[in-house]
């Protein structure tokens, strides 16, 4: 085509998840490029970390992309961006669907006009709603129960249109819990606000937490609190990697489930971090939350068998451990 190097989109590559996938995409030996709004992401870890391009802007802005993929050697977008609070999303759903379904049309627009055909898109285990059975396989019916899931279902549709209409390929990777950080301490989870379990769990071993909450402690699971399945972040982006490959080596639009299929009870987790952290703290029963399904474990098999993905880091207190080195070096000031 010309002589610029092949260069992989990264959106939303200041956060969590997009950011350790641009630490997988460098090891691979591929040119990263980030466009982030800055809305929830981190400029420094982008810039002292990862050291690549990072574009301030929107996905929802048409003409800030059709001059990046003008100027870059685009072959491939990796779409992490998108808001992802659940319950924000149940009361302020226009905002979930006007950045994640809206903001990933005008993505696919601009793509399709600069003839960019490879899509790797952050779905999520959200879009099966309370599921039926476990592990939940990729085609157990899909019923998300709010306007997040129904944002990123609705993205997964267009997607297969817009494959039979104009071969967009796209992997589409459906992630249960992520959780962890890198091993090597460079990066890690920083929502602000954060509501996942394990953050929240170190915070409260920090001090900076006065106890941590279980919403739910009569839910039909063997100790009464509600089960997940929490796949480290490392192995999320070694997915995408391999997800990339393959559709780099002309492998057609699919889905995948990404879980260990194995759960654990938010008792085991916060049991698990007390352990690792050597923090004993207060831990508060609360009444359930409207709409968080007793247990959610997923089938991981077709990734391991189509993409080849062998998670690395299956054990909870593995998991915590990483995330713990993580924090207690961003957020240990008060320890
Ligand atoms: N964290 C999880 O457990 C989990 C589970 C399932 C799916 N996901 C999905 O994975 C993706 C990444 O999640 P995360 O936990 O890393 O979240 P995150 O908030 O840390 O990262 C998202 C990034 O996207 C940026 N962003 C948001 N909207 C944008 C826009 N319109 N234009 C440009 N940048 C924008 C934010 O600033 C942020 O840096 C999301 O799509 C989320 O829905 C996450």
């Amino acid at each position: 085509m010309n002589d610029r190097p092949t260069t992989i989109l990264v959106t939303g590559g200041a956060g969590y998840i997009g950011s350790h996938a641009v630490l997988a995409l460098q090891k691979e030996g591929y040119e990263v490029i980030i466009l982030d709004n800055l809305v929830y992401g981190h400029r420094e870890l982008v810039e002292e970390v990862l050291k690549v391009e990072l574009i301030v802007g929107d996905t929802g802005d048409r003409e800030l992309l059709d001059n990046l993929f003008a100027t870059h050697n685009i072959t491939a977008v990796m779409h992490f961006a998108a808001y992802a609070y659940v319950g924000e999303s149940v009361t302020a759903p226009d905002k979930y669907y006007r950045n994640n379904v809206i903001g990933t049309l005008t993505l696919l627009e601009a793509m399709l006009k600069a003839k960019v055909n490879k899509f790797v898109f952050s779905s999520t285990c959200a879009v099966y709603g309370v599921p039926k059975t476990f592990p939940i396989p990729e085609d157990h019916p899909k019923d998300p129960i709010n306007p997040y899931g129904q944002s990123k279902l609705m993205v997964e549709q267009m997607l297969a249109d817009l494959d039979r209409a104009y071969d967009l390929r796209s992997v589409r990777f459906r992630y249960f819990n992520a959780a962890g950080a890198d091993p090597q301490g460079r990066l890690g989870e920083d929502h602000d606000p954060e509501t996942h379990l394990i953050p929240l769990t170190l915070y409260t071993a920090l001090g900076k937490r006065e106890a941590i909450y279980m919403f739910g402690t009569d839910y039909p699971t063997p100790d009464g609190t509600c089960i997940r399945d929490y796949i480290h972040v490392s192995d999320l982006a070694s997915a995408h990697v391999l997800g990339l490959n393959y559709l780099l080596k002309g492998g057609k639009t699919e889905v995948f489930n990404l879980g260990n299929g194995t759960g654990f009870s938010v008792k085991e987790v916060i049991e698990a971090a007390k352990k690792v952290t050597g923090k004993d703290f207060t831990v508060l029963k609360r009444d359930r939350r409207p709409g968080d399904p007793p247990k959610l474990v997923g089938a991981g098999e077709k990734a391991r068998e189509i993409l080849g993905w062998t998670p690395q880091y299956a054990g909870i207190e593995e998991i915590i451990a990483h995330a713990w080195q993580w924090h207690q070096k961003r957020h240990g000031d008060g320890v």
